[in-house]
């Protein structure tokens, strides 16, 4: 088979599925409670893409290219029997990666079993070790503990390398990014700062919170100097350094200051079966339909195949010239496609 391209020369390699639209929490870049209070009505169970659904599209995307699989939300763990998805997952051809992205707070109890099915890493969020500031970006008033002692049971039964995402908002929680640096380094697991990203409509983002990658950087060398390594594989999208002292490393994802779109090789699934070639997008591509209409493996490689052929995306990229022009555009949220 021909390797399948986009119009911007770029290959298929990632899927990132989005297990659930739930979260138990709150972040209010992401969920804002006053929007997602008790009534909220979340997608009904038969809206969601069943285990089988999912391995069997995972299973067509492989064959199109793709060998890294994430499992985002909502929150992963909040769907029941998540380690048994892993488990068919983890069978599929072609897929050598296979991680999710978790808030960590049901991490401790579930991380043995999801290591046990088949789960090969774990990346947790973890905005600032400083339990006002963490209970603020959270939503809950949760404090870091319970998230802590999920890293390190990930730790303890081989679920890495992990990795810790730390979104960086201006005024919120950028005093205290140093915090975090210090608190992980020499422990061999690798945070990563995230700028932070106006993604969907519903979080009010403002360019002056966003704290670039140079003053992230910079805030970290002055306390402890670091210097530039080469990015792990082509497209890698965090920027890696590393402590001159030999302590490990951190990235800093940049895509709004440095934006990465042009070795973008990732396709998201949302929780109701839709494709999305962008973070960005508006619309998705409705894979569900044809799923449980019987459509043949043949006719499914087809349409995943027009979609990613069509494919010219590139926001981060065009990001300033829209916000400059003033033109909003309708974006699916975050929690609905996983990040
Ligand atoms: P590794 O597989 O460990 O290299 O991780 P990754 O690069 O896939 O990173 P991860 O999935 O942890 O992504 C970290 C964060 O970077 C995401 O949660 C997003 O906030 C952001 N991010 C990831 N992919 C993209 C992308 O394609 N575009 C943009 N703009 N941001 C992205
Ligand atoms: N900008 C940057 N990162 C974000 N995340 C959620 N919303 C944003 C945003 N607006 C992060 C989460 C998590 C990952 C899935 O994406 O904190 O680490
Ligand atoms: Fe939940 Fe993650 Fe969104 Fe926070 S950023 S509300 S943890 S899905
Ligand atoms: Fe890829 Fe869209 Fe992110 Fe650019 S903005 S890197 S095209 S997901």
């Amino acid at each position: 088979m021909t390797p399948l391209i986009d119009r911007m020369n770029r290959p298929l390699r990632d899927l990132r599925v989005s297990v659930t639209d739930r979260c138990n929490f709150r972040c209010p870049y992401c969920m804002p409670a006053e929007i997602y209070g008790e009534r909220y009505q979340f997608l009904p169970k038969p809206e969601l893409l069943a285990f089988e659904e999912i391995t069997r599209l995972v299973g067509l995307f492989a064959q199109l290219g793709v060998n890294k699989v994430r499992l985002t939300g909502g929150e992963p763990l909040v769907r029941a029997n998540l380690e048994s998805l892993v488990g068919m997952l983890s069978q599929v051809d072609g897929v050598d990666d296979l991680t999710l992205t978790t808030n960590g707070y049901l991490l401790a109890r579930q991380a043995q079993g999801l290591k046990d099915a088949g789960l090969g890493r774990i990346t947790v969020s973890l905005d600032s070790m400083d339990d006002e500031v963490f209970a603020q970006m959270n939503g809950r008033g949760y404090g870091t503990d319970r998230v802590l002692r999920g890293i390190e049971r990930a730790n303890q039964v081989g679920l890495h390398p992990i990795k810790i995402n730390c979104v960086v908002q201006r005024g919120v929680n950028d005093h205290t990014i140093v915090d975090l640096a210090r608190y992980f380094r020499g422990t061999g697991h690798i945070i990563r700062y995230i700028e932070y990203m106006d993604v969907g409509n519903i979080n009010g983002w403002d360019p002056n919170e966003v704290v670039t990658a140079a003053e992230i950087v910079d805030a970290i060398n002055a306390e402890f100097p670091l210097e530039a390594v080469d990015a792990n594989y082509r497209g890698e999208v965090a920027k890696r350094y590393r402590y001159q002292d030999g302590q490990g490393e951190i990235g800093i994802i940049a895509s709004v200051s440095q934006p990465f779109c042009g070795d973008c090789t990732r396709a998201r699934l949302s929780t109701d079966g839709k494709l999305f070639t962008c973070l960005f997008a508006d619309q998705g591509k409705d894979l569900r339909a044809p799923l449980r209409a019987g459509a043949t493996d043949q006719e499914l490689l087809d349409l995943i195949s027009g979609v990613w052929g069509a494919r010219t995306d590139r926001y981060s990229e065009e990001r300033s010239d829209l916000v400059a022009a003033g033109s909003p555009r309708r974006k699916i949220e975050m929690y609905q496609i996983g990040g």
